[in-house]
């Protein structure tokens, strides 16, 4: 097992304070004067992914005293517990294995003493089988017609995942495949969906690692019903309903039929599961071989990662920007801004992969940490974001590091809109980067003709500070393989930060609370009695509901 190190309680955290202080009066525009190599020095790239980290206020020094703290912290000791299927995720005693799902090296995956990869390969051939005799129309709905839609209904990791690749690899679905996703309890998610498909042409799979979420199981079973009410045949589920999980008897006794199970394992996160049987939405609607492809640019950055020095290592660099403005300049946000309206739902993802993975106060030796863990992540495809949200990037009190994404290539090259598109990509980490200052203001408002009156008024207005930092992702193009890659990337910055955090990065107990106050709360709502078991605004709450639903 890694160490577990108070990252506070380093030699590095403490050089690190103090070198803070000074870079806290250093701006990036100074940095960019000073060196004409500082483009050179802090970009790396990945196959088709360049990734350019110089536009933070980051030094040589800095990434120095940083990478001095992950080797302090156990960074490298760390990846090789993961791969090697130490039970990492000690709250739930379980081994972090994800990466084994796109593990195409051959080599094994040993845990507990046993291979895990002929499962995983027997899963895989299974679905790529699956994918086939539906899109060759070979499986058959209840009336004979193939399957031409296919509705996942499962919530966070068993649909985030799921949504975002599909929706970021539209332009490889295949045709006659329609997918659409259901999530949310609240029944109007699936009864619009309902809306839009036919029974004799649906399929449902039903994605849940536990096979127990209340809202997964309340929206599979109104699924279920409004089949029946068409098919009018039980024996006809089989044809309409497969299940994506990790408990078999929870599936049974469900309905489904064993030989429709996709099954993977306790070791797979649901944040992480995209890659395993969870991925079968994506599969049927971009192909199996382009699932595949996504797997396979994910295990390219498998090996980056288990491979590389820490200097060079992208997600540990990723990792150690993030934590540096984190830990040492009090952000509390990251931004991610993809500039593909494909990509939509990556910062969404990535929201519950950080946040359910680094939301944690409790480190790895049972004590509350005395300093800042993970990140609250949000974001929205640029440019929506820049007629938004922008104006707080550039001038608000608070600083926001900003990941900022965009393929070279577009899948729908129309007109100028590519180079528009880029144009804004370039131009924003510039300005925050850059800033304008007074003068460059004044001279403005001089060639505008102001009188001195206006532009003395006008001027603090009009003064960007810059200073702001921000990571490029230049990507060739969003093609599955370099998503999986991206995706990949991120997964493990936040498994670095973890390490570094020295906390357990792989459980969700935090989610608990929640579901089991709702549990108490329901059998409550099921009749007209005056409730007063809570404190007094659920109470009212709960009892003005019961006199406003009337
Ligand atoms: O409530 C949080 C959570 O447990 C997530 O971690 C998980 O991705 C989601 O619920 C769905 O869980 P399941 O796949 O078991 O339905």
């Amino acid at each position: 097992m890694f160490p577990t190190t108070n990252p506070e309680s380093t030699k590095a955290w403490q050089e690190l304070l103090k070198h803070a202080d000074q870079m806290k009066q250093t701006h990036m525009r100074t940095l960019f004067a000073e060196d004409a190599e500082r483009f050179n020095k802090f970009n790396l790239r990945f196959e088709q992914i360049l990734f350019d980290y110089s536009k933070n206020i980051i030094t040589e020094e800095t990434l120095t005293k940083l990478f001095a703290l992950a080797k302090e912290c156990g960074v490298e000791e760390g990846i090789k517990a993961m791969f090697s299927a130490e039970k990492i995720n000690a709250t739930e005693n379980r081994a972090v294995l994800h990466t084994a799902l796109r593990n195409f090296s051959g080599n094994p995956v040993v845990l507990d003493g046993k291979d895990v990869m002929p499962d995983v390969l027997t899963v895989q051939k299974k679905m790529e089988e699956f994918c086939e005799r539906i899109h060759s129309g070979e499986w058959k709905g209840y009336t004979g017609k193939p399957i031409r839609y296919i509705v996942n209904i499962g919530i966070g990791g068993s649909d985030l995942g799921p949504v975002m690749v599909t929706e970021a690899l539209k332009p490889y679905w295949k045709e006659g495949m329609q997918p659409y996703f259901v999530s949310n309890v609240d029944g109007t998610h699936i009864a619009e969906t309902l809306k839009k498909v036919s029974p004799e042409e649906t399929l449902f799979l039903v994605a849940s690692k536990t096979f127990t979420t209340q809202e997964t199981m309340t929206n599979a079973l109104t699924a279920r019903s409004w089949f029946l009410e068409h098919a009018k045949d039980e024996k006809f589920v089989a044809k309409h309903f497969a299940a994506l999980s990790t408990n078999e008897k929870a599936v049974k006794e469900f309905g489904i039929d064993p030989a429709n199970m996709f099954e993977f394992w306790d070791w797979v996160g649901g944040r992480y599961s995209l890659w395993s049987a969870i991925g079968l939405s994506i599969a049927l609607t971009v192909g199996f071989d382009n699932f595949k492809k996504l797997l396979e640019g994910a295990h390219a950055v498998d090996k980056h990662f288990q491979t590389t020095p820490l200097e060079k290592n992208i997600p540990v660099i990723m990792a150690l920007i993030g934590l540096w403005y984190g830990n040492f300049f009090g952000t509390a946000t990251e931004a991610i801004l993809a500039y593909d309206q494909y990509m939509h739902r990556f910062a969404a993802y990535f929201q519950q992969g950080n946040m359910e993975s680094n939301g944690k106060y409790v480190d790895r030796n049972g004590n509350a940490v005395t300093y800042e863990t993970g990140p609250i992540v949000w974001g929205e495809p640029g440019t929506n974001g820049q007629h938004a949200f922008y104006q707080l990037i550039h001038q608000g009190t608070r600083i926001v590091p900003a990941d900022f994404i965009a393929p070279a290539i577009s899948h729908n090259p129309i007109g100028d809109h590519h180079v528009k598109l880029l144009s804004n990509f370039f131009a924003q980490t510039e300005a925050l980067m850059n800033g304008k200052s007074a003068e460059e203001v004044k001279a403005e408002l001089v060639k505008q003709g102001l009188t001195e009156a206006e532009i003395a008024k006008l001027t603090p207005y009009k003064v960007f500070t810059g200073n702001r930092p921000t990571n490029s992702f230049l990507v060739k193009e969003i093609d599955p393989r370099t998503l999986g890659s991206l995706v990949a990337l991120y997964e493990h910055k936040i498994f670095v930060q973890g390490v570094i955090w020295n906390i357990y990065s792989f459980d969700q107990w935090g989610v608990e609370l929640g579901k089991q106050l709702a549990n108490k709360i329901l059998p409550e709502l099921v009749n007209d009695a005056t409730v007063s078991s809570h404190d007094s605004s659920t109470n009212g709450l709960i009892n003005a509901w019961k006199k406003l639903k009337q």
